[in-house]
């Protein structure tokens, strides 16, 4: 799927659509209103436009040579990177549902035109990669036009596809998609991308000490892998941020075997991996002047006969055992080895990692905000501010040393599990914190917000791609 991205002058505008974002003060451009305008009073007066978000209000005026359509787009009361985002991505969710080709988007200020592009190029995402062709229906050409330049398409674009990489990969079912075939894909995206990259089988697990990483699977046939990825510009400081992503390919919950209904979306299990991986290559190609590398860890959490059992006690990277009372919580298990790997072995100043590590987060914050906990504010308050700038939310939680007391062991320097269900998501975190090495590090989880279950305006039911942009946006302001 391949969208050609111009900017045109709105007098040489050739498209099927023409979208208008529309905030609720209803103040309609001038361009507009000259071919418009009874028909945008009459909406007005009866109330059937009011510029709220997601409104669409398509225009039923006879088409003319160069446009075909008009639709109005509600914002809501801003017009910001976070509202033309989502209208961006209704508009060409819409247009691209009416066999449209080509639809242009008028913008107002070049501070849009970013987000716009990335909201445009999430909304033509499509989950088709498993259907028919000629079921699946697609835009050729996007066109910005208005008061803009168009400087920035090619960030927005660069980020926009990133984060459709993402959405892609977690979307693939585990037939496809196990820790070597993961693995594979992150090498040709990171290599496409500029990245160096490396790719650690189970013998170089083994030889790292990775005993964490291997418990959780050894219960599969398909082993588990390890992927280092690295972009290190010439103009970079001191400064060196690693992201670390849990890439749990498939979660059964090993021999503490999941319900079958609480299975059925476990591939998403990856989405912390994908999104490193997404926000990695953007950075990549975007270039800014900081050290980043991103270590992402795959297993596959199967119950096959070499499974870890309840009860077997493993010694993690860096020395510490653990009791792995549920074989559920498996993803706190391969991420204490990727991050002692990144602490120890990238030397990493900063980590930051991303993880479905607790379905606890969805009862503390449903699937609005991202959970942010990090033993550093300075660094947790990038991740917020880049977000908030967007729009992608991260809530931050509480990381007392009380927290971890449940998890100390009686056999073993820790175990993987509380032993009850309060505070999961924080105690999942100091788990993790345990294998940081005291570097500044953040870690979010995504097991909320990764995986949209109802489609919504701008987007199908799956993988949300959250917090890739947001991680994207770190870098980007960290080197300015
Ligand atoms: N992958 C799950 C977390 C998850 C749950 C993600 C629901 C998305 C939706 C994780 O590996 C897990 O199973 N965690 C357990 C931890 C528990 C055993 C302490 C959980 O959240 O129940
Ligand atoms: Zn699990
Ligand atoms: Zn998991």
């Amino acid at each position: 799927m391949n969208i050609n991205i111009k900017t045109e002058a709105i007098a040489e505008l050739q498209a099927d659509v023409l979208a208008w974002p529309i905030t609720s003060e209803l103040q309609f451009a001038d361009e507009l209103k000259r071919v418009q305008g009874d028909q945008l009073s009459e909406l007005v007066q009866t109330g059937e436009a009011k510029g709220k978000v997601a409104e669409l209000t398509i225009l039923h005026s006879p088409p003319t040579e160069s446009i075909r359509r008009h639709y109005l787009v509600g914002v809501g009361d801003v017009l910001d990177a976070n509202s033309i985002f989502k209208a961006a991505g209704q508009a060409v969710c819409a247009a691209v549902k009416r066999g449209a080709k080509r639809l242009a988007i008028h913008l107002s200020d070049e501070s849009l035109v970013r987000p716009a592009i990335e909201g445009a190029l999430y909304g033509s995402y499509q989950n088709a990669a498993y259907k028919k062709s000629d079921d699946v229906r697609a835009l050729d050409e996007l066109i910005l036009c208005g008061s803009i330049t168009g400087a920035s398409e090619q960030s927005g674009e660069i980020t926009g596809q990133a984060v459709n990489l993402t959405r892609e990969l977690v979307n693939m079912p585990a037939n496809d998609l196990g820790p070597q075939e993961f693995a594979e894909r992150a090498e040709a995206e990171g290599k496409a991308a500029g990245l160096e990259v490396e790719v650690l089988d189970e013998d170089a697990l083994q030889k790292l000490g990775a005993g964490a990483h291997l418990a959780v699977g050894q219960g599969s046939a398909r082993p588990p892998r390890l992927v280092c990825l690295s972009y290190a510009p010439d103009n970079a400081g001191d400064d060196h941020l690693c992201l670390v992503g849990k890439g749990i390919t498939f979660d059964t919950g090993g021999l503490s075997l999941k319900p079958a209904k609480s299975m059925e979306t476990m591939k998403y299990d990856m989405a912390g991996a994908a999104t490193m991986l997404g926000a990695i290559t953007a950075i990549g190609r975007l270039r800014p002047a900081l050290r980043v590398s991103c270590v992402l860890a795959m297993a596959e959490n199967m119950p096959g006969s070499r499974a870890t059992r309840p009860g077997d006690i493993v010694r993690a990277m860096n020395g510490q055992t653990i009791e792995v009372l549920n074989t559920d919580a498996e993803g706190r298990l391969v991420l204490a080895d990727a991050l002692t790997y990144a602490a120890r072995h990238v030397d990493a100043t900063h980590l930051i990692d991303a993880a479905t590590l607790t379905g606890a987060v969805s009862v503390a914050l449903g699937n609005i905000h991202v959970a942010l906990l990090s033993n550093n504010e300075s660094l947790a308050d990038r991740v917020r501010s880049s977000g908030l700038a967007i729009g992608e939310r991260f809530w931050p939680l509480p990381m007392d040393e009380d927290y971890l007391a449940p998890m100390r062991g009686e056999q073993s320097d820790l175990r993987n599990i509380s032993g009850n269900r309060n505070a999961g998501t924080i105690t999942a975190a100091k788990f993790l914190e345990q294998f940081t090495d005291d570097t500044p590090w953040a870690h979010l989880d995504i097991a909320g917000t990764g995986w949209l279950e109802k489609p919504l305006p701008h987007a199908p039911r799956g993988a949300s791609g959250m917090a890739v942009r947001s991680l994207v946006r770190v870098a980007e302001e960290w080197s300015s």
